[in-house]
């Protein structure tokens, strides 16, 4: 049985509402509901965090060491910048799939290089709230593939 932590950094806060042609028009308490009835069918649990705080964020990856058996995160804008979070994903060692909404590649040239996926396993972009999804079936298989080895 997989244990998740799914976190969501700036402004995810503001879905449904923000830039719906970009983000659509699902809000955070949608998808995070829909990820609950996933990890329910893969028999693991999931514990779900969202903060505008980079702090908050990398306090949130250090209590996840020991309890969590993986991350699922969006960190927003600090995915460009935040060397601080980065660093926290690689203090903790968990396998962590890195999840972008839009298709970043296509986007402003800020949006293209992510500070944070050296230090994960992958990253889902561009699939819209889908991604979420498929990071976490992704994460949960990986996890249960490397206990079953
Ligand atoms: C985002 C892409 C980031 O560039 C942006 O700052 C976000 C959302 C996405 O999900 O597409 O806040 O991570």
């Amino acid at each position: 049985m997989a244990s998740i932590l799914v976190l969501n950094g700036p402004n995810l806060n503001m879905l449904g509402r923000r830039e719906p042609a970009i983000y659509g028009s699902e809000t955070l308490d949608d998808i995070i509901t829909r990820l609950v009835a996933v990890m329910d069918e893969l028999n693991g649990t999931l514990e779900h965090m969202q903060s505008n705080h980079e702090g908050d964020l990398i306090d949130a990856i250090h209590a996840a060491w020991g309890v969590h058996d993986g991350i699922v995160m969006n960190p927003g804008a600090f995915t460009h910048y935040s060397y601080a979070i980065r660093d926290a994903l690689a203090t903790v060692q968990l396998p962590t799939i890195e999840v972008h909404i839009s298709n970043v590649h296509t986007r402003e040239e800020f949006r293209h290089h992510s500070v944070i996926s050296p230090v994960t396993v992958g990253q889902i972009v561009g699939l819209g709230s889908d991604g979420y999804e498929w990071a976490l079936r992704a994460l949960v298989r990986r996890i249960e593939k490397a206990r079953n080895h």
